[in-house]
Order: C-alpha cells, then structure tokens, then sequence
C-alpha cells in the first residue's frame, strides 16, 4: 500500500509539561490500510504521544496534520470527532454494561418519538453483535450479556469493532496485548490485521517486539522522548529490535549480566 495517502503526519512536535521536556522533535506518520508500531522501553513518552495525537495534550511545538491539513484539537471529543479513537489497554468498556450498550455508549439508536422514544435494545443488539462477529468474535451471539463476561481480549475486539463501526480512521491502540495471554493477544492481532484491512492507520504501541512485527509494516523506536529508529518491516531483527528498545545495549549483554539463560 505504497501509494496511500497519509491520514496522520506530526511534525516537529515537542510536549513539555512545564519544565519537563517529555518529548522532542517527533517526526512521524500514519497511512490508510498501514501499521505503525510505536516501540519503547517504559517511560519513553509512549503514552505522552498518542495522547498528544488523540486531543489530550496539545503540542508545545510542532504541527499535527490530517489529510495534509494541519489539526487542533481542543481535547478528546473534537480528535475522536475527527475520526481519532483511542483504545486502551483494557478496552475502555465497562464491564457492568450490556455488550450491545457498551458498543453504543452514548449514542444509542431509539425508536419512537420526543419523550416516547426508548433504547431500541433489539436493534442495537443486533447491530452490535453482527459487527462484533464480523471482527472474528463468533462466541458472542447475544448482546445483553455483560461484557464483564467476557475474556480480555474480546473486550479489546469489541471496543476496536465499536471504533471501526463508528467510522474511525486513525486506530490507536496503547498496549492491547500487554494483559493478554498467547491466544489472547493472538486474537487482538488478528484483529488489528482486519482494520488495516479494511484501511484504517493503525497506530499499534506495544513493547513486545514479536506482536509488533507480527503486524507491524513500519516502526518507529522511542527512546527517551525521541524517535532513535524509524524502519520499514523487514528491515531490522528481532535482536535488533529489542537491542535498541534497550537503548542501545545489546539484549544479550544485558540478559548475560542477570544471569540470564539463553
Ligand atoms: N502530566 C505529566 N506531567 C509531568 N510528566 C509527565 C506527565 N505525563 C508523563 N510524564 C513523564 O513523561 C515520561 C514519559 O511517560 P509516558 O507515560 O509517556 O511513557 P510510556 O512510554 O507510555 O511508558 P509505559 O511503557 O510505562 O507506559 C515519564 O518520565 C513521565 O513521568
Ligand atoms: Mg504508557
């Protein structure tokens, strides 16, 4: 997909929260049907820059750019408006609501009218449970069920179901593996798969380097607040990969200094 168009650019962007400078001179960007995974060790301003992205923090320099036209957001709703969702590690949902009401939180369809009109709860199950099957989840069959009931990565897939089905083009995803066990994370990378399928920009944060190169087609390494790599898939190791997301030690250095066994 060389020749799609870039949906998210940042350029030059700086953030300080007042005399701490988190990060610096990030260059980076995002197009249709691409992932980009955002590698780094903790603390690397990971967090920091997708919510400066998603209308959280403003830059304090730079430029943000949509579509080639530059953005600002005034916070969380005017970003996600603008087709930026934001899904967190534990999915965002809550787990004492019905899966159908935590797919349509907040915008719910109704039927009748003026003081008469209701949840349509038949419809919005209906709508929820198909979307959330499309994206592979094909034990959930009713939507009342609580999503507290369901596995962590089936919460993750319903809230990226509900981003895509509400028309999100820039997908950001803060570390969806990181609670999950193999088939689990296994699961959410599938699922990453089909919004890059179906031509989202994935933006993938992760600091397991074998989920990111399972998705990954470009990655960008943070360290300490500033982009250290920027790399195509294929063009870095494993090793190499989690050489520089130690910041430039080499992993097996390290692991041999704790008694690591290879
Ligand atoms: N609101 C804030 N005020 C001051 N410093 C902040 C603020 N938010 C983040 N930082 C600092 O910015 C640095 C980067 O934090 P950030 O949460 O972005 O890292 P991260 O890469 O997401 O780490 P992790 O992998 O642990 O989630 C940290 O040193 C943190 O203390
Ligand atoms: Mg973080």
């Amino acid at each position: 997909m060389n020749d799609a168009k870039t949906v998210l650019e940042l350029r030059n962007v700086d953030k300080s929260f007042g005399p701490i400078d988190v990060l610096h001179k990030i260059n980076l960007s995002v197009k249709a049907g691409e992932v980009l995974c955002l590698l780094g060790d903790n603390g690397a301003g990971k967090s920091t820059l997708i919510k400066t992205m998603a209308g959280v923090h403003a830059p304090t320099s730079g430029e943000i750019l949509m579509d080639g036209k530059p953005v600002s957001f005034s916070g969380p709703k005017a970003a996600q408006e603008a087709g930026i969702a934001c899904v967190h590690q534990f999915g965002g949902t809550f787990p004492l609501m019905s899966i159908s009401r935590s797919f349509f939180a907040g915008v719910e369809p109704t039927k009748g009218w003026g003081p008469f009109k209701v949840f349509d709860r038949k419809k919005a199950n209906e709508i929820a449970v198909h979307e959330v099957r499309n994206f592979g989840i094909t034990r959930i069959d009713d939507g009342d069920r609580l999503v507290g009931g369901l596995s962590g990565g089936e919460r993750q897939s319903l809230a990226i179901a509900r981003a895509v089905y509400f028309g999100a083009r820039v997908l950001i995803l803060d570390e969806p593996t990181a609670a999950l066990g193999v088939k689990q994370s296994a699961h959410v990378l599938r699922i990453v798969n089909e919004a890059k399928r179906r031509g989202l920009a994935v933006i993938f944060i992760t600091h397991q380097v074998m989920h990111a190169l399972a998705v990954g087609d470009h990655f960008a390494v943070l360290i300490r607040g500033a982009i250290a790599a920027d790399f195509k898939q294929g063009e870095k190791t494993r090793e190499e990969i989690a050489d520089l997301m130690a910041g430039g030690e080499s992993m097996a250095d390290l692991e041999a200094k704790v008694g690591v066994q290879a």
